[in-house]
């Protein structure tokens, strides 16, 4: 069986790798992928994500089995919609179900509809009522455009002033677009944050381990919001009734929401929460894999990948099974600069072997080698399976000391909320 990833970054990599030790997969391809790829077996399409009749075409003259669509602005462009209409099967929602991602105020509306927890809100596209609404609830208040903005379009604003800075870049100086033409401004939540997935079909639903990533640049959750810089899995200080409270309050009505809209979901459902003290609030839904989380969920996966989407997608009872015990961890190796500007071109240590895996997202071969560039803001990231989140730590760290990471940087404390608490 040959299947097909849609995507190019770390996600698509920790997907394509494990659909292709799945029983009866003979070849993955990856559309358009990225050159580190290649060293796990996969092979590349060069084919954009945006581009969806010739991955259709593609699809039908290698006999694709079915594709899975790794990002979500494939997702918010309907690609699940025209695979379908040609008559392939692609696992990921199709536009309408998706929009619980690419519009927040769509989310709001099914969370506040269905019952769901989440913060407080206003949805404005006038500049002075949105103001208005600022200076009456104060701050800290959050501040988010309402379409995608590449994981930026959030502002957790600690002053007004702050808060009506971020509106105004919003609403009348266009700085997002569209996607900012019109602002959620919502409550902020305090606690802390994690993130849920499950594989979903209608209103079957099928939880994986719980996640925390680290959003911020640097250390110590400073400096600006990247779409990631590590993770780890399952978060081991989160209680068992806060999952089994997500799952109820959350996961469920929304599915079961998203039928009574007409818009049954199937695919990836991605709850970002913040547990404050009256228990688990959504801050986001995302309608696919989180970029760095697959990363380090996938490896915790020991069942047959190909086979549990397969099931999934067909209505039949997967047969999942997940590592119970020990953390994985990783660490995301970015280009120096990302979030904002930074250089390409720089040589890439050594893919690893053994018991660190090596997912690639920015990297390219060299024109006249096969050495390894980095062509991107996130472009590697390491990951392990230790018994703690401290041992982890020590094994990834060891061997980012080892490497040359000249022109690239990571943080250097991934995990360490879970060994504070
Ligand atoms: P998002 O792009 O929606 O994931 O938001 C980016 C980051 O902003 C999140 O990871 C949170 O740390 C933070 N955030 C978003 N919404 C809220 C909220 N209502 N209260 C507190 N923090 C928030
Ligand atoms: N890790 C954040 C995201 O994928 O949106």
């Amino acid at each position: 069986m040959k299947l097909l990833v849609v995507g190019s970054g770390g996600r698509e990599h920790a997907i394509a790798k494990k659909l292709l030790a799945s029983k009866g997969v003979d070849q993955v391809f990856v559309a358009p992928g990225n050159d580190g790829m290649t060293l796990d077996g996969l092979d590349l399409v060069n084919i954009g994500i945006s581009e969806h009749s010739r991955l259709i075409d593609f699809a039908k003259e290698n006999e694709i089995a079915w594709t899975f669509i790794g990002p979500d602005d494939a997702l918010a462009a309907g690609i699940v919609d025209d695979f379908n209409k040609a008559g392939l099967e692609a696992f990921g929602p199709t536009k309408a179900a998706a929009e619980l991602e690419w519009s927040k105020d769509f989310a709001k509306e099914i969370m506040v509809k269905y019952g769901v927890p989440t913060a407080a809100y206003g949805t404005f596209s006038d500049f002075e009522e949105a103001k208005a609404y600022i200076e009456e609830q104060g701050a800290p208040i959050v501040v988010k455009a309402d379409g995608l903005a590449l994981g930026k379009g959030v502002v957790v604003a600690e002053t007004v002033e702050q808060a009506v800075e971020a509106a105004h870049e919003m609403l009348l100086d266009n700085k997002f677009g569209d996607s900012g033409a019109r602002v959620v401004i919502e409550e902020f939540l305090d606690g802390e944050e994690f993130s849920l997935f499950a594989f979903a079909n209608g209103d079957k639903f099928y939880i994986m381990p719980t996640a925390q990533d680290h959003k911020r640049a640097y250390d110590g959750d400073k400096g600006p919001n990247t779409g990631g810089m590590g993770a780890y899995a399952p978060v081991p200080h989160l209680p068992q009734s806060v999952v089994d409270t997500a799952v109820e309050t959350i996961v469920k009505p929304v599915l079961e929401g998203m039928i009574a809209e007409g818009r049954p979901y199937q695919g990836v459902l991605y709850a970002g929460l913040i547990l404050t003290a009256d228990g688990p609030k959504v801050i986001e839904f995302n309608s696919r894999f989180g970029d760095p989380e697959t990363q380090i969920i996938l490896p915790r996966l020991t069942s047959d990948f190909a086979q549990n989407i397969s099931d999934i997608m067909m209505g039949v009872e997967p047969y999942l099974t997940w590592q119970e015990d020990g953390v994985t961890l990783g660490v995301v190796v970015a280009s120096e600069g990302y979030p904002l500007d930074y250089e390409k071109g720089v040589p890439l240590p050594e893919k690893t072997d053994g018991d660190i895996i090596t997912y690639y997202a920015g990297a390219k071969f060299a024109e006249n080698g096969k050495a390894l560039l980095s062509n991107g803001g996130r472009v590697y990231m390491l990951v392990t399976t230790e018994d703690t989140v401290k041992a982890g730590q020590d094994k990834i760290y060891a061997q980012l000391d080892k490497q040359d990471t000249t022109g690239l940087f990571y943080r250097n404390d991934i995990g360490s909320k879970a060994i504070k608490d």
